[in-house]
């Protein structure tokens, strides 16, 4: 194939690409789909050019309205998180959490955060687990810190704060960050982070899945409740472009000059600056339909937890509501011999087109399951709220996932009826465009 050839055929699977997610049912609860405002930012020549160090005290040339952008971003994001501070340079989630490890810690430093078993993030992740097994986790891995788990309560999804509170005054660790990939419930930042940070702490919160739903007003703000910062990924239940951020509120000036060090030289150099525009559009979509957008999320996540359990699925989290957050957690393990465990039913229901990911459920170690295959499939609802749908909408999505695994219909034939149904759903709700196919593959020659 020559060159040219291959620029086709590149182009051609973006384009089914987009044909894919133009009829799929997409449940993936750490993606989102962007406004075409926000993606017309990230197209713009800003993606070329380099900005090193902070707005206005550039060292390089041709910044100035790449530095009017950034000041608009970062008002944006300190007005929408109630933060004093931000720093939108950090080009993902992960990075962000590398600026706030290398801020706060030292190498051989206690952190400590929720297990990846729990819900927790590999980026928060130790070297090694308990077992001595390579884990290879950002915190332990990249800044070489010596991470402990809070103590979690498994079976009702939540931080078990009285033992947390035993282990923060055993520890005494350095940094204290909760946050979480399985993000159902709000975690005890108020009760604990007094007592972190009497011995010494810094508390930090990564927001990474539910800062759109924190910036909307519908989820702990954690900097209200006694964090210090927050670090987050902006495209998941914010519908912006892949990218990252910290904000803060402190009285020591000193802390945001640490922040912005880290930032700049120590964990970027390009930041990635058509995101940053993108981004700064994406807080301004937050202001106009944010109260709407963040509602509906978490009544449709809700919704759909109990349509699910009506057709006959078991809900993590039953006994809080089942989730507070765009997130819900399915135990399939009851279903194991008729449909298999986590990856096989993922597989049938891609068959279907619904997007959806298997998920560990925190329990499933010690029954000899793992991530592999385990005996859980998570589903968020932000994407599906912005092409419109609602509590009605969920009874159907459910409906078809109950034929898929538990009825084991043809997934080929169910995908048929699930492309009908989404052709009703192609238009993006909650932004400036609204009218425009959210789908659409953008070609600009
Ligand atoms: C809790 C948490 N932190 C960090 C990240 C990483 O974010 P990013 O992919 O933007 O680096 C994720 C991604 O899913 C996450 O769930």
């Amino acid at each position: 194939m020559n060159g040219k050839e291959i620029v086709q055929q590149i182009r051609q699977k973006m384009r089914d690409h987009h044909g894919l997610f133009a009829r799929s049912i997409p449940l993936i609860a750490s993606e989102n789909i962007t406004s075409n405002e926000v993606r017309e930012a990230t197209l713009c020549d800003f993606s070329h050019r380099y900005a090193e160090g902070w707005p206005g005290e550039r060292v390089y040339a041709g910044c100035q309205y790449i530095d009017d952008v950034e000041f608009i971003c970062m008002d944006l994001a300190k007005e929408v998180f109630k933060a004093d501070f931000a720093d939108v340079r950090p080009i993902s989630g992960v990075v962000a959490n590398l600026v706030l490890y290398s801020a706060f810690t030292n190498p051989g430093d206690i952190s400590m955060s929720i297990s990846i078993p729990s819900g927790g993030h590999i980026s928060t992740g130790p070297l090694h687990t308990k077992k001595g097994a390579f884990m290879g986790g950002t915190a332990g891995a990249v800044r070489g810190l010596n991470v402990q788990y809070i103590p979690f309560d498994r079976r009702a999804l939540v931080v078990d704060v009285e033992k947390a509170e035993e282990a923060i005054k055993e520890l005494k660790p350095k940094l204290l960050h909760f946050g979480a990939s399985v993000f159902l419930f709000p975690q005890p930042v108020e009760k604990l982070a007094p007592v972190a940070k009497d011995l010494g702490a810094t508390v930090t919160y990564d927001a990474a899945h539910v800062s759109g739903l924190i910036a909307c007003g519908y989820f702990q703000n954690p900097l209200i409740e006694g964090a210090e910062a927050m670090s987050f990924s902006t495209h998941k239940t914010m519908f912006g472009p892949q990218h990252g951020c910290v904000v803060a509120t402190s009285d020591k000036e000193e802390f945001y000059d640490k922040i912005k060090r880290a930032t700049f030289p120590g964990m970027t150099s390009n930041h990635h600056l058509h995101n940053v525009a993108a981004l700064a559009i994406t807080l301004a979509e937050i202001k106009e339909f944010g109260k709407d957008y963040g509602g509906q999320v978490i009544k449709n996540s809700q919704a759909l937890a109990k349509a699910l359990e009506s057709e006959g699925f078991t809900i993590c989290g039953k006994e809080r509501g089942y989730t507070k957050s765009h997130t819900l957690l399915v135990d399939i393990s009851p279903l194991q011999e008729k449909a298999g465990l986590g990856k096989d039913i993922e597989e049938d229901l891609e068959e279907a087109d619904i997007i959806l990911n298997r998920n560990l459920l925190p329990w499933d170690m010690f029954e000899g399951r793992n991530y592999l295959n385990p005996g859980g499939i998570r589903m968020g609802t932000s994407e599906i709220t912005r092409l419109g749908m609602k509590e009605g909408e969920m009874k159907e999505i459910a409906n078809f996932i109950r034929r898929v695994v538990i009825d084991r219909e043809d997934p080929k034939k169910i995908a048929k009826e699930v492309n009908a149904f989404r052709k009703n759903y192609q238009q993006l709700h909650y932004c400036f465009s609204s009218n425009e196919d959210a789908y659409r593959y953008i070609e600009i020659y």
